[in-house]
């Protein structure tokens, strides 16, 4: 397909909470790297974001924190925007489906609909709660799990056990807003006929965008693909978009009181509405919205994370075709989900790396995390972030490799050329096959960004600066300096021409740091990505900059605090989620008095060879003494017990651990993170002392 232009979108998060390290993975470090790589092309493009403000995840948050839905979505926009500018992502607008454009676009788009007869209506029942007077969102709704007994589950889902639940199946539902039991009652909905949409999509999806298809239309992923391919052989299903709700678009059609736009309905079209806000704000830059969205020669592609492929694949471009003059998307790269050290990123437990904090924690190191994330992205399966591995990425790659090679080619000039571009000169064949290196690993580049294939496309990139790397180390122009200068020169020239390359290659991904770069090398033009593979971007005798370091190492100390920070977290999650067991079946008075427990004093105290957990006790015990073993070793170092007092049971019948009778077990406390706490006298009573 020959498309003139390329209208790039990415995921709309909610503005219920600030964005992390899997957002910027997932979603917006590719799609920026794609409009940066477009945009140097010098192709038009748009890249468009904005945060989703409607919907049952906005009224939660503000219901947890007690303020508005609005204040809610006012803090979160303001916070998410500043953090993707923070990380560089080059969007043209970010907007809200708060916006006047958005609520009269998503209105009409849905009256058009429904006058059109797109719509069915339906009448089910949906639990209501009579005291506080409202329909109850799924989420609004707990109970106890079916599959598990968990009696906090939510009725969209049972986190203890992950199933998704819907909220009949609950037993003894609860309502979260006021507590009482729901009831059940009638509610009308308009629903958009999917099922009628299931033979074109096929056709659409199946057919026009299976790999190698006649049309010349781009091959989806396999994962996008496939997950398109069993929703449409399970068979499409009507689906709802309203919602009764008291935030989010009114439905706008009469007698709909109190019902709203589904989230799912409204958020979409914001892309709509984002491009149509740009492009009356700016329509000499940007041209009519029409153009973009109405122009078959316009290429639409949906940025988004894997649990949105349905919503974009199915649901919206039928939205699309029901509406009749829209485009569709040409592709739809949806990236799995990045694990954060090998547990699943989740905002509930804090199990995230969040942008401002980053921040906070790696002032001017925005490139740095860009990098780890694009060299870790989960383009084909999940994948996982570690702070080792940010840390090995930066030492390994961005400051041996690519800093190491500029630093040389710099250092060098400056040296023996007082800063200044030495002349080519004469050059060599392996000059030349330098050159002929570059390109091949240039298509190569070229070939995977356009296929969106952005991990190895960076790695190509790197491969770049390794071939420089590679040619100082084989040319050892400090060798030559005192024989031939002349070719020093010549060997520094290629060097710079080859520096002032990697400031265009690596530019979609280290957008920070190329800027850096380019002042480094004095560069003041701006080159396009035409440019690359220009053996003389920098004319002889032009002036360079000041060698400076263009990254720096990570120590040890600082990804240690990191790791430190995550294990905080998990204690305290621990601890939250802490449920005091239930208490034992009843035992008799007699049962009670056959447990003998004293007091006795330590006397010595010593690790157990080859046990971790093990500490071997020696204990006054009033009469001849005795020896506990105790598991005990993680929670006390040896030489603080001696001399305290514990309680033990005495009469339990001894036994061998390791080799060592032990006669007796040791009362210790046992708290929420799995800490052993003795059990302490609060006087000093006589050992052998009876505890009762
Ligand atoms: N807010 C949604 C999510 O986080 C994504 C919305 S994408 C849009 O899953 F298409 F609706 F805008
Ligand atoms: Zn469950």
């Amino acid at each position: 397909m020959n498309f003139k232009r390329t209208l790039i979108t990415t995921a709309l998060p909610y503005a219920n909470g600030p964005v992390h390290i899997g957002h910027l993975a997932g979603v917006y470090v590719p799609a920026d790297i794609y409009a940066r790589y477009l945009r140097l092309r010098g192709e038009e493009v748009l890249m468009i974001g904005g945060s989703v403000e409607h919907g049952v995840p906005i009224t939660i948050r503000a219901r947890k924190e007690g303020v508005s839905p609005q204040s809610i979505v006012d803090r979160y926009h303001e916070m998410i925007k500043k953090s993707f500018e923070d990380f560089g992502i080059s969007f043209d607008i970010y907007s809200r489906t708060t916006s006047a454009t958005h609520n009269k676009l998503a209105s009409d788009f849905f009256r058009k609909l429904y006058e059109e007869g797109k719509f069915i209506e339906k009448t089910s029942e949906q639990y209501y709660d009579e005291e506080a007077h409202q329909f109850l969102a799924d989420r609004y709704i707990t109970g106890t799990c079916p599959h598990c007994g968990n009696e906090h589950a939510y009725g969209d889902q049972c986190e203890a056990c992950g199933t998704s639940l819907s909220p009949t199946e609950l037993i003894h539902p609860k309502s979260a807003i006021s507590g009482s039991k729901p009831v059940m009652w009638e509610t009308k909905h308009w629903y958009l006929p999917l099922n009628q949409y299931e033979s074109w999509q096929r056709q659409w999806i199946l057919e026009e965008h299976k790999e190698g298809n006649k049309r010349g239309h781009e091959a989806w992923r396999p994962n996008v693909y496939g997950q398109c391919k069993s929703w449409l052989d399970m068979g499409l299903l009507p689906r709802a978009v309203s919602r009764d709700l008291d935030w989010g678009i009114p439905v706008p059609v009469e007698d709909a009181g109190g019902k709203v736009l589904y989230v799912w309905f409204d958020a979409p079209i914001g892309y709509i509405s984002n491009t149509k806000e740009l492009c009356e704000k700016y329509p000499e830059k940007f041209g009519s919205w029409e153009k973009w969205w109405k122009d078959p020669e316009t290429k639409l592609v949906h940025f988004i994370g894997k649990d949105n492929i349905v919503f974009h694949c199915i649901v919206f471009p039928s939205m699309l075709k029901a509406e009749g003059s829209y485009i569709l998307p040409e592709n739809v790269p949806a990236n799995e989900f990045l694990n954060l050290e090998d547990d699943k990123i989740s905002t509930s437990r804090n199990w995230a790396v969040w942008l401002h904090e980053y921040l906070e924690d790696f002032p001017g190191k925005q490139d740095v995390l860009r990098y780890v994330l694009t060299a870790n992205a989960p383009e084909t399966k999940d994948n996982n972030f570690t702070w080792k591995d940010f840390q090995a990425r930066n030492n390994n790659e961005l400051v041996a490799i690519l800093g190491n090679f500029v630093n040389r080619a710099l250092v060098l000039t400056e040296k023996y050329f007082e800063g200044k571009v030495p002349l080519a000169g004469e050059t060599t064949d392996y000059d030349r096959q330098t050159w002929a290196e570059f390109t091949r690993i240039q298509k190569e580049l070229e070939r995977l960004l356009d296929s969106y294939h952005f991990r190895d496309a960076q790695r190509e990139a790197m491969n770049l600066a390794r071939l420089g790397n590679k040619y100082l180390a084989d040319t050892e122009p400090w060798k030559l300096a005192k024989t031939d200068l002349n070719r020093v020169g010549g060997i520094l020239n290629l060097a710079l021409q080859l520096s002032a390359n990697l400031s265009i290659a690596f530019e979609p991904f280290l957008p920070f740091s190329m800027e850096k770069l380019r002042k480094l090398l004095n560069i003041r033009e701006r080159f396009v990505w035409k440019d690359l593979g220009r053996a003389d971007l920098l004319p002889k005798g032009h002036l360079l900059g000041k060698a400076e370091l263009l990254f720096e190492k990570i120590d040890d100390a600082l990804v240690e605090a990191q790791v430190k920070k995550l294990e905080d977290t998990k204690k305290a999650n621990e601890a939250a989620t802490y449920q005091t067991k239930p208490i034992r079946e009843s035992i008799s008075y007699d049962d009670f008095s056959k447990l003998d427990i004293r007091v006795g004093t330590v006397t010595a105290c010593a690790k157990v060879p080859k046990a971790d957990k093990l500490l071997q006790l020696r204990i006054d015990d009033g009469l001849k003494g005795r020896t506990i073993v105790s598991g005990i070793a993680a929670h006390y170092k040896p030489e603080e017990l001696v001399g305290k007092q514990l309680c033990f049971v005495a009469n339990l019948a001894p036994r061998k651990l390791r080799g060592i009778v032990s006669e007796g077990m040791i009362l210790s406390a046992e708290d929420a993170d799995g800490r052993l706490s003795a059990i302490l006298p609060d006087k000093t009573v006589r050992p052998g002392s009876e505890v009762k």
